[in-house]
């Protein structure tokens, strides 16, 4: 079906429920701001919201919360005070679609509104088709009907409950669906801007168990036989200079083929497997965001967990899901996603934030948690330092119901008053920030007109030393003036423009932002700068703020001969 029926019926829906049920206040009306929307300031790209660059200090729900404003009530007002500045709550097909045709929002405008009256944005998190790769989420119409919405099948033909990617009636079930959600998102909040992104379902890609690379259902058979689609080969010749080279290995390997069979033109291997589920997954979506974006076109992106194509041996995990080794299929097959996103807990996080921002993606992390070695804090200083994050996210943040993450509450008020500064930073070299094992020896990084040697101090003065990662982010705002923050850093300093060769370190401030408006307490010099040979980063616990940071200090550099 033509999506633009599909929208139209679907805003018809919309609008005539908003007329049922509780309706949020109406707000602000000609000469209001522009939708949220993303702009590119130098090699960054930024989150536009009220038409100021907005830095999302997220917290995500638990899965089924944001279907509850009832159970969310208590929780709202420790939210805030976790400093969370957004919430990234799911929204259920099944919730909102409960019979073919009739949606109900009741529960999402509940969310919306308790949100706003809390002074939070939302980033609404669509659970559709797919979450965690299985199908979850979709209605039990969708779910009893398995003729007509056909599952995936493994070998020998057993379905599995993973809607197919291969049937049209599946894909525009879901985009019927989506583009309902975004036209009452429109109708509600175009004015307010409470919700400012949406994630298209949820670290998608065929399940881990069964051990299954493609969907073996005859649709999925019939299309793996037959020829690589014309679009995706012209996407791979137009683009094969900037292909990600996991991508550009792979069809190389196989003579760079710009016609054939998909085994033809990506080889025998496992990740042509890999990459025809995520040809399927980007062109079912691709319709489905398209149908979205018809409605209300705020940026929209998709969520993985940084697996890579299967190496020798290993198993495949998550066929098809938009990691970085599938970018380039994902943007041929689904241009109108905006990004692709990271999900990341325990492993390498610096490796994998660089995985994710090349190749003009920008990073936004939905899901993460403070664990060791990497704190909370480190987290947040090194995406937005490092990598100009538009965002990270504490997954599962209403969790400790009680007291929020105390390193969480530290990170987002450092970063809420960096944040403008950050904003003004992001993508001109300027800004940079480091991550340092703290078993591992200094880091040098350039920032402005100085390289900067980085060294971790295993936090304050007296306490035991820390296993955890220490981070420092650095901005360069004049050719010898910065601010930096960090959780435990010694910084010594030299030159990497021509000019008199020595370094000194001018005057140190410790303080912290009040609107934007810097406010001074501390003059550092003698022991607090090594008698004015490095910086330290570090106070004694006596001198930490509440937040466990040492404060932000702002200093000058000079040199001479
Ligand atoms: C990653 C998923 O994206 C989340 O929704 C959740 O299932 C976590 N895993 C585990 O809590």
């Amino acid at each position: 079906m033509e999506f633009r029926t599909l929208f139209c019926a679907a805003l018809a829906c919309s609008l005539t429920l908003v007329a049922g049920q509780e309706k949020i206040a109406p707000a602000r009306t000609a000469g209001a701001p522009e939708i949220p929307h993303l702009r590119k300031q130098g090699t960054a790209t930024q989150l536009i919201v009220d038409g100021k660059p907005f830095l999302v200090l997220g917290g995500e729900l638990s899965n089924s919360s944001g279907t509850s404003p009832e159970y969310m009530k208590p929780l709202w007002s420790k939210l805030v005070d976790a400093k969370v500045n957004t919430i990234l709550a799911g929204v259920s097909w099944n919730q909102i679609e409960p019979r073919e045709g009739k949606f109900d929002f009741t529960a999402l405008d509940g969310i919306i509104r308790d949100a706003r009256l809390h002074n939070l944005r939302l980033t609404l998190l669509w659970f559709g088709s797919w979450k965690n790769s299985w199908s979850s989420y979709p209605p039990d119409w969708v779910k009893k009907d398995f003729a007509r919405f056909p599952r995936v099948q493994i070998a020998g033909g057993k379905s599995i409950e993973v809607l197919s990617t291969l049937s049209d009636a599946n894909r525009d079930a879901d985009a019927k669906a989506f583009a309902a959600l975004l036209g009452h998102v429109k109708a509600v909040d175009s004015q307010q801007r409470t919700v400012i992104m949406i994630q298209v379902e949820n670290e998608i890609g065929l399940p881990s168990e069964p051990k299954e690379y493609r969907d073996r259902s005859p649709l999925a058979e019939k299309a793996y036989a037959g020829p690589a689609p014309k679009e995706l080969m012209d996407y791979l010749q137009q683009h094969k200079d900037t292909l990600v080279p996991e991508l550009g290995t792979v069809w190389e390997a196989a003579g760079s083929r710009t016609s054939g069979t998909w085994e033809q033109v990506f080889g025998q291997g496992t990740a042509t497997a890999e990459i025809f589920m995520g040809w399927n997954y980007a062109r079912y979506v691709g319709r489905v965001v398209e149908a979205g974006k018809a409605a209300y076109p705020i940026p929209m992106f998709m969520n993985a967990y940084p697996y890579g194509f299967a190496k020798a041996g290993e198993a495949i995990r998550n066929s098809g899901t938009p990691m970085p080794d599938l970018m380039d299929v994902w943007r041929a097959g689904a241009p109108r996603v905006d990004f692709l996103a990271l999900d990341i807990y325990g492993s390498d996080f610096a490796s994998y934030c660089a995985d994710y921002n090349r190749s003009g993606n920008p990073l936004f992390i939905p899901e993460t948690r403070g664990m060791a070695p990497y704190g909370m804090e480190a987290r947040t200083l090194y995406a937005f330092g490092r990598h100009h994050a538009i965002g990270i996210s504490l997954m599962g943040v209403e969790r400790p119901a009680a007291t929020p993450d105390p390193l969480l509450t530290g990170s987002y008020r450092l970063l809420s008053q960096l944040a403008p500064l950050i904003a003004k930073h992001q993508g001109d070299g300027s800004m940079s920030a480091v991550l340092l094992d703290p078993k591992g020896g200094p880091q040098k990084i350039q920032v402005g007109n100085y390289t900067l040697e980085v060294s971790p101090q295993g936090g304050p003065r007296g306490a035991a030393p820390s296993a955890d990662f220490a981070a420092a982010i650095f901005i360069a705002v004049g050719p010898d003036e910065y601010y930096a923050a960090a959780t435990g850093v010694s910084v010594k300093f030299s030159l990497n423009t021509p000019g008199p060769e020595s370094v000194g370190i001018g005057t140190v401030e410790e303080g912290w932002f009040d609107n934007g408006r810097w406010v001074a307490s501390r003059q550092l010099a003698g022991d607090e700068t090594g008698q004015g040979q490095n910086l330290s980063l570090r106070s004694h616990p006596a001198d930490r703020n509440p937040d466990g940071f040492a404060g932000i200090q702002h200093f000058t550099l000079y040199r001479y001969r």
